[in-house]
């Protein structure tokens, strides 16, 4: 059974009371969620295989894919890595807490499965006042990847986390809706040159106005790559109907629901809020204005999610501008799409 905690205010007795209550799970080895500001997290004891364990059992997550380590401060953060370069000590003094992940060189005190093997680890500060008190009361490092089961979209509620994981984990701290909406910007903090591995809430302007240049993970890049890959399976972040990402005008777009329609196919449609007005289809959904991708990315996933309770047979999704959050957004998309089209 999963304890259900709700908290309004943190410094209200009974949110203090919750945090202690989750706190003591953590410390039993229990595996519990709780909201950070981008997406809910689910933590154990980062020292602790046998904890982290039930995250990877809980989730269905691949062992080689390794999990973020959230901490309080800076001082926890120098606890589990043999140093911390000039390069992460400006990112830390810039963004942290906030929606940032750096990677550093591990000082073998974060468990093995943890970093799937890796010597080095990825460790946050969140900017959530539930996360941060959490980590505070049980006094340890919490791994902690995206609540959901693994390939689902990422949850921004605590009911996205019970709908993946009620029954599997011991408890969820519901703090409402998440506020960045998509996960946080990974940096690679081990080389001479910092590294995006993943856009994320922290955008690459805001990192080279504290950093300068900054590369991009070549694989990164390849989302760039001309349309089309039908036999092409991506599993992350998606919603259970096939997703199709669409880059066309508003014609082209109904025409391909018509076309499907007539098919005999129920269509889902995820547009901003310009696009949804303009097509008709079974099921429209729309996730904020394009002159706003920050409410474009607080809604995406809830979005994403939401066709489950519908008919429909396929989604399809506009594409967006890939500037600020923007990066994050089609990263996401990409991710998710089994089918890409191009006018
Ligand atoms: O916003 C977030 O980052 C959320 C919240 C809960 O904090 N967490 C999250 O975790 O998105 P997860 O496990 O879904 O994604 C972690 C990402 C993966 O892409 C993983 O490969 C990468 O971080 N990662 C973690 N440790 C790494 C390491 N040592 N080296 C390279 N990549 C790493
Ligand atoms: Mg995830």
């Amino acid at each position: 059974k999963t304890t259900v905690w709700s908290i309004q205010q943190i410094d209200q007795d009974t949110a203090k009371i919750s945090v202690e209550e989750a706190a003591q799970m953590l410390k039993k080895q229990e595996v519990v969620a709780f909201p950070t500001e981008t997406v809910y997290g689910l933590g154990a004891d980062a020292t602790n295989e046998a904890a982290v364990n039930k995250i990877f059992q809980a989730k269905g997550r691949p062992s080689d894919n390794p999990l973020i380590v959230h901490v309080a401060t800076k001082q926890q953060m120098e606890e589990f890595v043999t140093h911390i370069p000039p390069l992460a000590e400006t990112l830390i003094t810039a963004f942290m807490p906030g929606p940032l992940t750096i990677i550093l060189p591990s000082n073998g005190k974060i468990a093995a499965n943890v970093v799937a093997g890796l010597d080095t680890v990825g460790l946050r500060i969140p900017d959530h006042p539930v996360a941060l008190a959490l980590i505070q009361v049980c006094h340890l490092p919490l791994a902690a990847p995206s609540a959901n089961r693994s390939g689902r979209p990422s949850p921004t509620t605590a009911a996205h986390v019970l709908h993946d994981l009620d029954g599997k984990i011991a408890g969820v701290l519901d703090a409402g809706q998440t506020g960045v909406g998509v996960e946080s910007t990974v940096v690679d903090c081990t080389g001479d040159l910092p590294m995006i591995l993943r856009p994320g809430g922290v955008t690459r302007q805001q990192l080279e106005k504290v950093i300068g240049d900054v590369m991009v993970d070549p694989a990164l890049a390849k989302k760039n790559e001309k349309p089309k890959s039908p036999g092409m399976k991506y599993t992350h972040y998606a919603p259970e109907a096939p997703l199709w990402l669409v880059d066309g005008s508003v014609n082209f777009i109904q025409n391909l629901i018509n076309e499907n329609n007539k098919e005999g196919l129920q269509v889902g449609v995820l547009a901003s809020d310009e696009l949804a007005c303009q097509v008709t289809a079974d099921v429209v959904r729309a996730c904020g204005s394009r002159a706003d991708l920050k409410q474009v990315a607080i809604h995406l996933y809830d979005a994403l999610r939401s066709f489950s309770s519908t008919n429909v047979d396929i989604i399809i999704c506009e594409t967006f501008i890939e500037e600020g959050i923007g990066e994050a957004i089609m990263n996401r998309l990409q991710k998710a799409a089994t089918k890409k089209l191009t006018q």
